[in-house]
């Protein structure tokens, strides 16, 4: 146990000696809004940018990142938990820069990871060759303890949310199940398939009016996908919209997106980044078991 212990510390320590990376949880509520399409092309876009970016695939139920991008996952995060291999050995490089880890099999719960996976993740991130500028964690749908273990240990979350009264209801709950969880977590609204620009901001608007009045807290906005066909073809390629069709609608937009991201501040205090992250995932006093709320 003791030796468990000096091990947490000393990655932590490691961790705590790089640069800090951004952590930046995109989620949303309902399936299909759209959440892996945006992790994927904004790490695309980050990764153009020049910034080291990691999508880190953390929707446990349905991993499919790799199938997206056309990458075939051999290994995944709990094989490094287990101590079965190290992290750099579970990466994908898709062809934009971006590196993927694939974090599930289908079985993988964070919950009830024991105190040795606690040290083998922290151990595993601490060795990560090439110090990260951003972290993207994709999760699954829903409010159920997978999703909001990811969502609630990041820095920023990014709620995707479309024009149905569905993705707005449950954005909005899963806003309120994170900001009681964990008071100042900073939510970025995307507003995804909108036909024009206005559309994006009503639908912003909306939401951050129901978070304002009934949780008192204001969400940004970091903005919106048009619906795009150039997307879908992309989707069908394999491959990031951003690559494949740079000049068009979405892409766009994901760039712009990247662009907002890079400028947000990153973390200063000594426990941020990754190491923040990781600590957060981990460092829990009471695991809670999967879909309790
Ligand atoms: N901006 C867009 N333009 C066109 N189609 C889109 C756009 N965004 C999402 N889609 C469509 O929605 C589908 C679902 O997207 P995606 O897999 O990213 O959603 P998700 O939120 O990750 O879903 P899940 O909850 O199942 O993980 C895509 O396969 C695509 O057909
Ligand atoms: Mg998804």
């Amino acid at each position: 146990m003791r030796d468990l212990k000096i091990d947490q510390a000393a990655g932590l320590r490691r961790l705590g000696a790089r640069r800090n990376a951004k952590v930046i949880a995109i989620t949303g509520g309902k399936g299909g809004v759209g959440k892996t399409l945006t992790a994927v092309n904004l790490g695309a876009a980050l990764a153009g940018l020049g910034r080291s970016t990691m999508l880190l695939d953390a929707d446990l139920g349905m991993a499919n990142v790799d199938v997206l991008l056309g990458l075939r996952a051999r290994l995944n995060l709990e094989h490094v938990v287990n101590g079965e291999c190290g992290l750099e050995d579970v990466v994908l490089n898709a062809p934009s820069g971006l590196r993927i880890v694939p974090a599930s099999s289908g079985s993988f719960n964070m919950a009830t990871l024991g105190r040795a996976q606690h040290a083998g993740l922290i151990h595993a991130f601490s060795e990560l060759l090439e110090p990260l500028d951003v972290l993207l964690v994709d999760t699954g749908a829903g409010v159920g303890e997978g999703v909001v273990t990811f969502a609630e240990a990041a820095q920023r979350v990014v709620v995707l949310v479309c024009d149905e009264p569905a993705s707005l209801t449950d954005a909005y709950g899963l806003i309120k199940v994170l900001a009681r969880r964990r008071p100042g977590c900073k939510f970025e609204i995307v507003a995804n398939m909108v036909e024009t620009p206005a559309q994006g901001r009503e639908l912003y608007d909306k939401l951050m009016r129901v978070c304002h009045r009934f949780l008192g807290i204001t969400p940004s906005y970091f903005g919106y996908v048009p619906n795009d066909d150039y997307l879908r073809q992309a989707i069908r390629a394999q491959a990031t919209v951003v690559e494949a069709f740079p000049g068009s609608p979405s892409a766009r937009a994901f760039q712009r997106l990247a662009l907002a991201a890079d400028g947000w501040t990153p973390p200063v205090q000594a426990s941020g980044g990754v190491e923040f992250f990781v600590e957060r995932l981990v460092g829990r006093e009471s695991p809670r078991a999967v879909g309790a709320q």
